[in-house]
């Protein structure tokens, strides 16, 4: 059984595959947490809870003399607000009166087969391979009526735990949220570093590790999107883990907006961690019968390293958020026009980059920015989703038709959330988009942000979508985000509502995703804001594939690619040879290296191949042959990585297939010295009792032989030159 409840209904356990999880509802009705780790059995665990007279910790009016019984120091999955617990709290509440302040107690629980919907928000789902359990445990807040139903979702097998809150307003008056997070859980024991991925509009998702003290370790955003600045995930895990070894716990936002993800040690040395919707600019009225949902947390848990944590998450994303045709279909080879003309082109220039690429074995041409209303640069035109056929010589259905003669499939550029105020659209509407009565707005790339909170935008939004896909043959739509939201404030809300803006912006994207995807389920999404600002796991509910940065240098795109590996699949990850010297570094990488770099992940080009030479136009044919011969290995099979940037003169990654009868070993040199010495690497994810040649050198070898001992390329590489190397299963 996934989920174990004790005989009195209090004690609650939950199982994955390698990881357990348990809660006790106390005899006061406060929710502890007693566990989270390593599989166990289902024995209670509340004897670790030792309860002391500890200064300055009051004691709730439930405990009556008892001072030992205190809600600053006992490890809870629901913490109270401004009652007695002085460390974060969970959910805020102004009641009717003024007063903020809220003690959740247990109530009741419910235990369910399959997973659990978010109303409005993407959430895991249940597949043929795996149906998820859920247990519901509600608790009512202790004098206003106001319940929490907190979701605890269980994919056993894929060692996954979900969390999310519901939170309903079942009392009289009416209620101001002012926090609601998704998740809150309190680890009795131990030291924890915290890994999270920071970084900024082209250099998304550096990795940093910070040890978790008493001053607490915070990421997140408020920029509305869920940002290159800060992704919504994070992990901790024990200062001495490493990619093979190790405890580590993995936290996962499936939300695009506003985010909050927190760690710190309180006074007795236990870790709150806490993730969420960010409380900064965030109410929400919740009158009497309403009720508030918060987007899911993914969390896994592994004991023996990153590595495997990830492979988690790579699976239950590509299996369980990842949806439609594209989901397993291979995604096309793509050549996108942006970095090879930027907004300067025309019909003939398109046809001769695409009959070029149709030639060397690419199988889409995508059209970036600048096809439609008065766009030849980027400080007007956005909203105005008309296509401007003079600068395309004729209609979009013409183009896209004589694409598609030559072979070629066809994809589009969308920034469907914005505004120019040099647009039609905004010169009818300037109340549609988002700016604060009698100030000026703050721009961002010169464009405004429209208001997706108002049905109105949305409608407006989906006809003009729904009118250039119906008028043309389109594949493909890249959709585009390119500016950070601030001035949130909504006509259409209101002044009442400021605080809902943020997240019913956010709610208004996936509707407008989501009823697109309803009339085009053939077209293949793909994400993008300025890259990689709102490469989340919600979004992947829609796009499965999304452009992962700007920035397409290759040798930058190692620790990118690296970073973003930690939770999302591969085969989410839109990467694209580019043009040398790079537009964004000016650095020259050898073609070869950035074909290897960008088939980890959805592979493609963006670059005019009117430009290259034969011999690079000889090595994308065979790139692209390389792509489909590994394709079964980078999309669907496992993911190994073997250094980490900065640690070595080289980076290097592996892919294992399913059935482990096949591994593609990547090598890159990133620095280079005189007298250089041989590099060396470990190979992981064989079968040990298998036999594998390796192609490059021939060697053959027992998975255990080769695991144990490594590889060592032939020759010396010298700087940012790669190496691809396969293994192939003998026996
Ligand atoms: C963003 C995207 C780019 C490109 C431009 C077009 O920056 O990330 O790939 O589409 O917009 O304006």
């Amino acid at each position: 059984m996934a989920i174990t409840v004790s005989e009195n209904g209090r004690l609650f356990t939950l199982h994955t595959k390698n990881s357990s999880y348990q809660m006790f509802a106390d005899p006061f009705g406060t929710l502890l947490h007693l566990y989270y780790g390593k599989r166990m059995d289902g024995e209670n665990l509340s004897d670790l809870i030792l309860r002391t007279d500890m200064g300055f910790c009051g004691n709730p009016p439930q405990a009556g003399a008892d001072r030992t019984y205190s809600l600053d120091y006992l490890p809870q999955e629901a913490p109270s607000s401004g009652v007695g617990d002085y460390r974060e709290d969970f959910v805020r509440i102004t009641h009717a009166d003024g007063s903020c302040a809220a003690q959740f107690l247990f109530e009741s629980f419910q235990v369910t087969d399959g997973s659990y919907p978010i109303p409005g928000m993407p959430a895991l789902y249940d597949t043929a391979g795996e149906t998820g359990q859920t247990l519901t445990i509600t608790l009512k807040e202790a004098c206003s009526g106001v319940r929490l139903q907190l979701f605890y979702g269980i994919f056993e097998q894929a060692d996954i735990i979900t969390r999310a809150l519901r939170v309903e307003n079942a009392g009289k008056s009416p209620v101001v949220l002012e926090k609601a997070l998704s998740m809150s859980m309190d680890i009795p024991f131990g030291n924890h570093d915290m890994l999270c991925f920071t970084g900024r509009h082209a250099m998304e998702r550096t990795v940093e590790r910070v040890p978790v003290g008493r001053a607490a370790v915070q990421i997140g955003s408020t920029r509305g999107t869920s940002s290159h600045q800060y992704n919504p995930s994070m992990i901790l895990l024990s200062p001495t883990a490493t990619e093979d070894a190790g405890d580590c716990y993995g936290f996962c936002l499936v939300y695009s907006g506003n985010f909050t993800a927190s760690a710190q040690k309180d006074q007795r040395e236990q870790t709150r961690v806490q993730m969420g919707i960010h409380p900064d600019r965030f109410s929400f009225r919740l009158a009497p019968g309403k009720s508030f949902s918060t987007p899911q947390v993914i969390m896994s848990y592994s004991s023996c390293g990153l590595t495997a944590l990830s492979q988690n998450y790579h699976h239950i994303l590509r299996e369980h958020m990842c949806r439609g045709v594209w989901k397993h279909e291979r995604r096309p080879v793509l050549i996108n026009n942006w970095e090879a003309t930027y907004f300067d082109f025309n019909r003939e220039k398109l046809l001769s980059i695409a009959s070029q690429a149709a030639e060397l074995g690419i199988e889409m041409l995508v059209l970036d920015d600048g096809w439609f209303g008065k766009r030849d640069d980027d400080n007007s035109g956005l909203g105005d989703w008309f296509v401007n056929t003079d600068k395309l010589g004729g209609s979009l259905c013409a183009l896209s038709d004589d694409i598609h003669r030559m072979g070629m499939k066809f994809g589009l550029w969308f920034e469907p959330e914005m505004i120019s105020e040099d647009s039609d659209l905004y010169r009818a509407h300037p109340d549609w988009a988002l700016q604060i009565p009698g100030r000026e707005p703050n721009r961002g790339r010169n464009q405004l942000v429209l208001d997706m909170a108002n049905p109105q935008v949305r409608d407006y939004l989906l006809e003009r979508l729904t009118d250039i896909l119906s008028g043309a043959r389109i594949d493909y739509v890249k959709w585009d985000m390119n500016r950070s939201i601030c001035d949130a404030y909504s006509s259409y809300l209101g002044p009442q509502r400021t605080g809902e803006v943020c997240h019913r912006y956010v709610l208004g994207v996936y509707d407008l995703m989501e009823r697109f995807l309803a009339r085009f389920p053939d077209v293949l999404l793909e994400g993008c804001s300025g890259g990689g600002g709102r490469f989340d796991a919600a979004m992947l509910y829609y796009s499965p594939q999304i452009w992962c940065s700007d920035n397409t240098d290759a040798i930058n795109r190692l620790s990118i690619q690296y970073g973003t590996s930690f939770f999302y699949p591969i085969s989410a990850v839109g990467s694209h040879v580019s043009a040398c010297p790079n537009h964004q570094t000016g650095r020259s990488v050898p073609f070869r290296t950035r074909g290897d770099v960008a088939m980890a992940g959805s592979f493609g080009y963006e670059l005019d191949l009117n430009q290259v030479s034969e011999q690079e136009k000889e090595e994308v044919t065979k790139q692209v042959s390389d792509f489909l011969h590994f394709y079964p290995l980078t999309h669907e099979g496992d993911y190994y990585r073997l250094t980490a940037p900065g640690k070595a003169p080289f980076m290097a990654w592996e892919f294992v297939d399913q059935n482990r009868d096949r591994a593609m070993l990547t090598l890159v040199q990133t620095e280079s010295c005189g007298n250089p010495l041989p590099i060396h690497t470990d190979i992981r994810g064989l079968d040990p009792e298998k036999k594998y040649r390796c192609l490059s050198n021939g060697a053959v070898r027992s998975g255990a032989s080769w695991m144990g001992a490594g590889f060592t390329p032939d020759h010396i590489l010298k700087q940012y030159e790669s190496l691809v190397v396969e293994f192939v299963r003998e026996s």
